[in-house]
């Protein structure tokens, strides 16, 4: 079978990678693609955005499913026009990728369907906004309406934070600009990955990401600086205990809506002390939370996302290694601003057990350059959590490349855990 994946980061390449060691495999595909993409698919230069050449290009290429990575493509309405011109699509419409497009719309369906969330209120005029944080008080979270590349929030401490946050929300932002006040949540993080066929979900893996961007969770956020697999704190009955309260409700809610969500649903999650909280859906695999899984995943892919896109998960029990899977992202000095671009790579060997996954990189000539944010994800199996991070950051620690940087503590809160229970 041929297939088109769509994207051009790690969590591209982590599935190009695990979807090329499938025996079912034809040609595989990919736009655009990167250097480390590369070395599994063919890359072609489509303009993802223009769907009737995507769908030009499958019927060419005898290609019959298309895996779409990113979520931009999904809330564009990509997965709607490529089943409408009769392909196999691993990813949900655009009326169900509203669960990551709008949170407005994730937070309305939550109270329509009892799923424990944050307390909230949705706003299109700043005044009625900054009353309800006055009202409320610190600590507060703002959050931008819409996607922004995990940017668009505030985890506000004080009020004149969150005011401000307000405030530049709706400066220079266009007519129609929404934002969700909410309720400040208290816990451990955790991200749930389910795979949906538009009634039934199967549960594919846990993970846990850094979001800021320097050690010790201190700074901006970011798209996530590193992750492990599985997450420590998701054990057996937290986890069903969030599809039943979480996610089964939410399929059901889009089902009776008409708009049934299939592909994969990643939930994040608040680990409250009156049990898990949606904090907000994803429509798509984590990155670089989808490089830690397919390091885990002990079957062949393709059958499980094929599955998915033909409307029947109810066979898919996805098995995995029980050795815990790390990995380390490498950026650009001044992500996540304006990053560092076009600094010359050079890359180790890779042991067993590990791989170094391309997430913005570039060929120029025969040279590897940075050509991104999220530049190298560094990734590791190993007995602990504690062992996958020494190799990763083993490894990490070969990479010659001069403008980089990376975290030195991921994994550190499974690590301490670990430690304890030794
Ligand atoms: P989001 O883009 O909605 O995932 O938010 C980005 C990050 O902000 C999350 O990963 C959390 O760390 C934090 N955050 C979002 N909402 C809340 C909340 N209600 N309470 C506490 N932290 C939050
Ligand atoms: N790593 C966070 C995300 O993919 O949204």
């Amino acid at each position: 079978m041929n297939i088109l994946l769509i994207g051009s980061g790690g969590r591209e390449h982590a599935l190009a990678w695990k979807l090329s060691q499938s025996p079912e495999l034809g040609r595989l595909f990919a736009a655009p693609g990167n250097p480390g993409i590369a070395e599994h698919a063919e890359c072609v230069a489509l303009d993802v955005s223009d769907h009737e050449a995507v769908a030009a290009f499958c019927r060419r290429n005898e290609v019959s499913l298309v895996v779409v990575g990113p979520e931009v493509p999904l809330v564009a309405g990509l997965a709607d026009d490529l089943r409408a011109a009769g392909l196999l699509v691993f990813g949900p419409s655009a009326a169900a990728a509203r669960l990551e497009g709008s949170k407005g719309f994730t937070k309305d369906l939550c109270t329509l369907k009892d799923i424990p969330t944050a307390g909230y209120g949705r706003f299109a005029e700043r005044e009625a906004a900054r009353d309800y944080v006055e009202r409320m008080g610190a600590p507060i979270v703002v959050k931008a309406d819409g996607l922004a590349a995990g940017k668009g929030v505030t985890v506000a401490a004080t009020l004149e934070e969150a005011l401000e946050a307000v405030d530049a929300i709706f400066e220079g932002a266009p007519a129609g600009a929404e934002i969700v006040v909410e309720e400040f949540l208290e816990g451990e993080e955790a991200s749930l990955f389910c795979l949906c066929d538009g009634e039934g979900a199967v549960v594919f893996g846990t993970a846990q990401d850094h979001k800021r961007v320097f050690d010790g969770d201190e700074g901006p956020n970011t798209g996530g600086m590193g992750a492990y697999s599985p997450a420590v704190p998701m054990d057996e009955e937290t986890t069903a205990r969030a599809m039943r309260e979480i996610v089964v409700p939410t399929l059901a809610g889009m089902a009776e809506a008409g708009t049934p969500f299939s592909g994969v649903l990643y939930a994040g999650l608040m680990l409250t002390r009156d049990g898990p909280k949606l904090i907000e859906y994803n429509v798509r695999f984590g990155d670089p939370e989808c490089q830690v899984l397919m390091m885990r995943l002990t079957d062949d892919l393709l059958p499980i996302l094929l599955a998915c896109a033909r409307g029947d998960v109810s066979q898919v029990a996805p098995t995995w290694t029980r050795e815990p899977a790390l990995t380390v992202v490498m950026a650009a000095k001044g992500y996540p601003g304006t990053p560092a671009r076009g600094g010359a790579i050079a890359l180790p060997a890779e042991p067993e057990g590990t791989k170094i996954f391309h997430a913005g990189t570039a060929r120029r000539g025969d040279a590897l350059v940075a050509d991104g944010g999220r530049v190298l994800n560094v990734t590791a199996l190993g007995s602990t959590v504690r062992e996958a991070a020494a190799r990763a950051y083993g490894l990490v620690a070969q990479v010659d490349w001069a403008d980089g940087f990376n975290r030195t503590d991921i994994g550190h809160r499974a690590i301490a855990a670990e430690g304890k229970a030794r």
